[in-house]
């Protein structure tokens, strides 16, 4: 039988996660809201909801949307500030159980390294995930992330003030070339790299002549995306040495394998939390049931075996 646990070796801290399947920022709160549908020790880790140094209401509704295959989302990185998250939701957490990771949305570099600092403080917060990927917003976002200048700075930045806390950056599907944005964060001295955030995306109404959403242009997510996500994870994997998570359109424990045979080391789960909220509780014990099935006794033995 597999020993689920995975171990993301970078930083001075290496990661260790209970095993592959992590929960994708904003899609899952701050992993307390789901405490009814399932024991939250049971996860790999949790990426908590977007945080920024001061509370942002985010966008004006309606901020999501259903698609064939998928949701559109505007939300805008809506959340109480990282002051508020340290002082009373992370000690509600489990995180000397489940690694928690602290999602992080800032304007300008200064700005995200003073982020870091407060959120690399934090005994509970296990690693930082830089979110230069944003599609939803009016600064910094995605402008971060689809310049390797601008994103070895932030890189640059949050690695300064993140002490011995691992720092995952995360990058966006919409560039040309997603390879050379990871090794850009690879030298400039991520950590980890997860892919990807959403595709820029729209929907109409015919009837009413009204975009889907209030801001027009949103982020798509969902099964639509996975196979982008896997030709960018697969890139990706073979462009750098440091560890990459996968993310982008996970429904099932066969997903999941598809992710690491790319060369993911772990994986997380975004839209899915919003069709069934049980669903990555239930993904662990499915993705233990599959390995045992296929005969997979150690991820290293499976992960970036793709044969091509
Ligand atoms: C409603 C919603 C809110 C999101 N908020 C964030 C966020 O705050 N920070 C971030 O890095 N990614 C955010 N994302 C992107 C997801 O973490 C994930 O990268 C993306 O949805 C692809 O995974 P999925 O197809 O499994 O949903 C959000 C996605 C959705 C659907």
């Amino acid at each position: 039988m597999i020993d689920m646990h995975v171990t993301l070796p970078g930083g001075l801290h290496p990661l260790t996660l209970n095993n592959p399947v992590m929960t994708a920022s904003g899609t899952f709160g701050y992993g307390v809201e789901f405490t009814p549908y399932g024991d939250l020790t049971k996860l790999g880790g949790i990426v908590v909801k977007g945080l920024s140094l001061a509370p942002r209401r985010g966008n004006p509704m309606p901020r999501v949307a259903e698609t064939p295959c998928g949701m559109l989302n505007a939300v805008g990185l809506q959340n109480d500030g990282a002051e508020y998250f340290v002082r009373t939701t992370l000690p509600k957490l489990p995180w000397r159980e489940v690694p928690i990771v602290a999602n992080l949305y800032a304007c300008d570099p200064g700005e995200f390294g003073e982020l870091a600092a407060v959120l690399a403080a934090e005994e509970g917060v296990a690693a930082l995930e830089v979110n230069i990927s944003c599609p939803n917003v009016k600064e910094g976002g995605v402008i971060f992330g689809q310049d390797p200048r601008q994103a070895a700075k932030v890189t640059e930045a949050v690695k300064m003030r993140a002490g011995s806390k691992p720092v995952i950056v995360k990058l966006s599907p919409n560039v040309t070339d997603i390879a050379h944005m990871a090794r850009a964060v690879e030298d400039a001295g991520a950590d980890v790299l997860s892919c990807i955030n959403t595709l820029t995306g729209m929907g109409v109404d015919i009837n009413t002549r009204k975009p889907l959403l209030a801001n027009v242009v949103g982020g798509l997510s969902g099964p639509a995306i996975k196979p982008v996500a896997l030709r960018c994870v697969w890139q990706v994997a073979k462009a750098v040495s440091i560890p990459v998570i996968g993310i982008g359109g996970i429904t099932s424990a066969e997903d999941v394998l598809e992710f690491l045979l790319v060369g993911a080391h772990a994986v997380q789960v975004g839209t899915a939390n919003f069709i069934r909220p049980d669903f990555v509780f239930r993904l662990v014990d499915d993705l233990a049931a599959l390995c045992e099935r296929m005969g997979i006794e150690q991820w290293d033995d499976f992960r970036g075996t793709l044969k091509v």
